[in-house]
């Protein structure tokens, strides 16, 4: 496999879509907000914005109607398949980061790049991805990177056997294919690597997953029935159980995330380059 062959292996069907809809509505009530760098007051003068991986487009969508004076490109290897017509300050362009970024260098304002976890290898995120992000981000401009962390942590002190089996099995894929699932502990030290950038902040959130009485806790739910069936055909070898045994498994982790919950992890880092 070349370097620059992309990993990534999910759907990106309208079932998929939706779920990245559900999932940005829970991040964005958990963090309060769309982004965390510095950014509202460029952004209202008007910047140059590029998301990264965007997915459904929902993230460049909602600050594309917050701030009309900011041009916004989302760039992502699947076509991006909008409902409603496309406002004129934004644009979509479907390519493999992986074979570089189609831009200038120092050509933003603000970069954005959000869950591409299971985008890049360990060697593409540090040889190929940060290094783009870095070249075409502008002189004291922001990358902000968010990521997560696969594995939930359970919170009860006597962890569910069945959460455990498929954090170990996710675990255990992520060895098997070097992508990097687990990665909320990485963001900060990949723009700290190598001095490109300055004022890098970080900020770890655990978000609950399950019986907090609160809208929030039932989308972690949501959007946790999907990812594990998301990942149900590679993680069945692995945990060496048949489809019924999985089906089994799954159903018994999902009753201890709605009856008794856990956590999941999320870090976001950025930083101004220098
Ligand atoms: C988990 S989704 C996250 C989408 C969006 N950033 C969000 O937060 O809702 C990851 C996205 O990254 C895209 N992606 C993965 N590897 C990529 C690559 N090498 N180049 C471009 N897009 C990539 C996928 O197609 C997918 O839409």
């Amino acid at each position: 496999m070349s370097s620059r062959e992309s990993k990534y292996s999910l759907q990106n069907d309208t079932k998929e879509r939706e779920r990245l809809d559900l999932q940005h509505a829970y991040i964005k009530h958990g963090f309060n907000g769309n982004f965390a760098a510095p950014v509202d007051q460029i952004l209202r003068s008007g910047a140059r914005v590029l998301d990264i991986g965007c997915g459904s487009g929902i993230w460049i969508l909602e600050l594309a109607e917050e701030y009309p004076n900011s041009h916004f490109i989302g760039i992502d290897m699947a076509p991006v398949v909008l409902k409603d017509k496309q406002p004129d300050n934004v644009e979509f362009i479907t390519h493999n980061v992986l074979h570089g970024l189609p831009f200038e260098d120092n050509s933003f304002d603000y970069v954005f790049a959000r869950f591409l976890g299971a985008g890049y290898t360990k060697s593409q995120w540090k040889e190929i991805a940060i290094p783009e992000y870095t070249r075409i981000a502008k002189s004291t401009g922001w990358v902000e990177l968010m990521e997560c962390d696969i594995v939930l942590k359970c919170n009860s002190k006597d962890n569910s056997k069945e959460v455990d089996l498929i954090n170990k099995a996710l675990v255990d894929l992520c060895d098997a294919t070097n992508l990097y699932f687990n990665i909320a502990g990485e963001v900060k030290g990949f723009l700290e690597e190598g001095n490109r950038y300055n004022n890098i902040n970080c900020l770890e959130k655990r978000l609950p997953v399950g019986p907090m009485g609160e809208t929030v806790a039932d989308m972690g739910v949501k959007d946790f029935q999907e990812i594990w069936k998301l990942f149900k055909t590679p993680i069945i070898p692995l945990m060496q159980v048949s489809e019924e045994e999985y089906d089994a498994i799954y159903e018994s982790a999902i009753q201890y995330l709605k009856t008794i919950g856990a956590k999941w992890v999320f870090s976001r880092a950025w930083g101004q380059k220098v």
